[in-house]
């Protein structure tokens, strides 16, 4: 057995926990290090899940035990970070969005081509239960021919329970950046990539007010879209709607239907790693439910693809190259919506190998 992957986690906040709970239960994995700009969150996140040390951004990457750095940081500091890493020679996880644009993102590939290290980004929930079962049973037939998608993700806004929620609304996030990774990552996953996207974007409050932790009241101001509503036109063929809203008193996400010519297919949210499908065929009058296999242990699988592909010398699945054309379809669907056209979708990736539903997290290097 190989010796595991020295990690660094990098941007010690809210999605923080998640992460460091799963990667120091994965044995393929040791996490050596919690490093934010706040050294005080760094050390508090250290202790909290028994990691041996804590600091700044530079000493993590200076630590010799680290290979590979996650990047959880703000959107905005996502490329600088990252590149930090790559300049210091570590693969790099990044949090989704890969950069705010597309020519930070594709100097960041170039830049760990040349260093000879590896890129990955969220949304790993791609490769959870719910979304890997999805891809298996539209192979093997059952839906018919996949035709259409439709997507809906609509609610009164993060600023309602995030404490600090002002980069949910600046350049770089919004509903599109911040949760458009998994709807567009999930329909990746299931046609492959796209060719066209149109959009309609709206901002009808140019203020919001945060209404949850010891900054509730304090009002910020809104930079980006905050209705999003896209039609997109896929390299196979495939069509689809999505919706992205934080302009809904109604909370309705996690609804991804994917319509063949033999049956409609639900797929569980794409935010998480489980969930059965549900499937109707014409003539039903009910859903059928079809529960999903594989593996659910949350953020982190996709580090943990990534390191068991480093140790083997082979792809790892959530690449950069789907993030970087998730980001080109963000950035298509923005400028759709400002210029009120349809706008081309250029970069493409191969799609990467299912994962075995027997796949084990917890099982060294299975
Ligand atoms: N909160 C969620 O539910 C959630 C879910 C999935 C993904 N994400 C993604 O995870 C990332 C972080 O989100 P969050 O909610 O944890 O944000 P957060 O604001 O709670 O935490 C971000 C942390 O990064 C640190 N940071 C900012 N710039 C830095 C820099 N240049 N160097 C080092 N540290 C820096 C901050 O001090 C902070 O501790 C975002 O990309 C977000 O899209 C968040």
């Amino acid at each position: 057995m190989s010796e595991p992957v020295g990690i660094a986690v990098i941007g010690c906040g809210n999605i923080s926990n998640q992460y460091l709970k799963n990667l120091t239960r994965f044995p393929d994995v040791k996490v050596l290090f919690c490093a934010d700009i706040d050294i005080e969150r760094a050390k508090s996140q250290a202790s909290a899940y028994d990691v041996p040390e804590s600091g700044g951004v530079q000493q993590a990457l200076d630590h010799p035990g680290v290979e590979l750095a996650v990047n959880l940081t703000i959107p905005v500091a996502h490329a600088e970070v990252a590149t930090a890493a790559i300049e210091a020679g570590k693969h790099v996880w990044n949090e989704k969005p890969l950069a705010l644009d597309m020519d930070a993102a594709r100097a960041l590939l170039i830049a760990a081509e040349e260093k000879g290290v590896r890129v990955g980004c969220a949304p790993d929930t791609v490769l959870g239960a719910g979304i890997q079962s999805a891809r298996r049973l539209i192979a093997s037939g059952t839906i018919g021919t996949p035709l259409t998608a439709l997507t809906l993700l609509q609610g009164p806004g993060p600023q309602a329970w995030h404490p600090d929620p002002e980069f949910l609304f600046a350049v770089g996030a919004g509903p599109l950046f911040d949760l458009g990774p998994y709807y567009l990552s999930t329909l990746a996953t299931l046609f492959g990539p796209a060719n066209r996207v149109a959009a309609v974007g709206r901002k009808p409050s140019a203020t919001r007010e945060i209404a949850a932790g010891p900054r509730a009241g304090t009002e910020f101001g809104v930079d980006v879209p905050t209705y999003v509503s896209v039609l997109a036109e896929y390299a196979s063929g495939q069509a689809a709607s999505l919706l992205f809203s934080w302009d809904s008193p109604l909370s309705r996400y996690g609804f991804v239907e994917i319509t063949g010519s033999e049956a409609t297919l639900a797929v569980p949210d794409p935010n998480g790693f489980g969930g059965d499908l549900r499937l109707r065929r014409l003539g039903d009058q009910d859903w059928t439910v079809v529960p999903s296999h594989g593996a659910t242990a949350g953020r982190g699988m996709g580090v943990l693809d990534m390191v068991r592909g480093i140790r083997r010398g082979e792809p790892h699945r959530a690449s950069a190259e789907i993030a970087l054309h998730v980001l080109e379809m963000m950035v298509a669907i923005e400028r759709s919506a400002a210029a009120a056209s349809f706008e081309p979708v250029a970069s493409s990736f191969d799609a990467p190998e299912p994962l075995d539903a027997e796949w084990d997290p917890y099982v060294a290097g299975s």
